[in-house]
């Protein structure tokens, strides 16, 4: 693990609400800036690599050779992740409380378990290919929480039932949750991006 902080700005209309890019496993601080220009193309941009190697891939927690996940290591890097956001919106003076974060799969998981266990300055996320960690402890309060979140139903990392369980964590906790579900993979598609793009228009 790095002590580092990897990340990248890209500076956009001020006025608008800055996106934080959390990548998925093997990505870094820039490679969702495609997608992110699609979504947002006039908000400034910033993305923050996780700090966790899993064989050469970047990744913001620990997952174990057999696929299970270093519960502690997760909650310290949701504390670093956090930080992190902190300093980095600071230096870039982004407004952290407008923040909207896009977050593919690894960083969608984060992103969701963060909400679900801590206090969190931004409110707003696009969860592409997210799944439920593990269960949260408690019971927080997400109303004015906002999310669009993506399901493939031949994805063989999330399985519906995981999905579905995240979405009820996040509607239970009183958070707007929209869920988009199509035929496809563990992958970004078109049609997915599309529904993201109308969602964000009513934002
Ligand atoms: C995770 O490790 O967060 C999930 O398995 C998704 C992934 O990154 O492959």
């Amino acid at each position: 693990m790095t002590t580092d902080i990897h990340s990248a700005f890209f500076p956009g209309n001020p006025d608008l609400a800055p996106v934080l890019m959390l990548h998925g496993t093997g990505g870094d601080e820039s490679d969702l800036l495609p997608i992110a220009t699609f979504l947002f193309p006039e908000h400034p941009k910033l993305g923050i690599r996780g700090r966790v190697s899993e064989n050469g891939s970047n990744r913001y927690f620990i997952r174990h050779e057999d696929g299970s996940f270093d519960l502690e290591n997760l909650k310290q890097e949701t504390d670093w992740l956090l930080n992190t956001i902190e300093k980095e919106t600071q230096c870039y003076q982004l407004d952290a409380k407008q923040l909207i974060v896009l977050g593919f799969s690894n960083g969608a998981n984060i992103a969701a378990y963060a909400w679900l266990n801590q206090p969190t300055t931004f409110k707003t996320a696009v969860l592409l290919h997210p799944m439920m960690i593990t269960p949260p402890q408690q019971t927080r309060n997400l109303s004015g929480y906002r999310a669009f979140a993506t399901y493939g139903d031949v994805d063989p990392i999330v399985s519906e039932d995981n999905f579905d369980q995240l979405m009820s964590q996040l509607q239970n906790a009183q958070a707007s949750v929209e869920v988009f579900k199509n035929h496809q993979s563990h992958h970004l598609t078109q049609t997915e991006l599309m529904a993201a793009q109308s969602w964000i228009k009513n934002l």
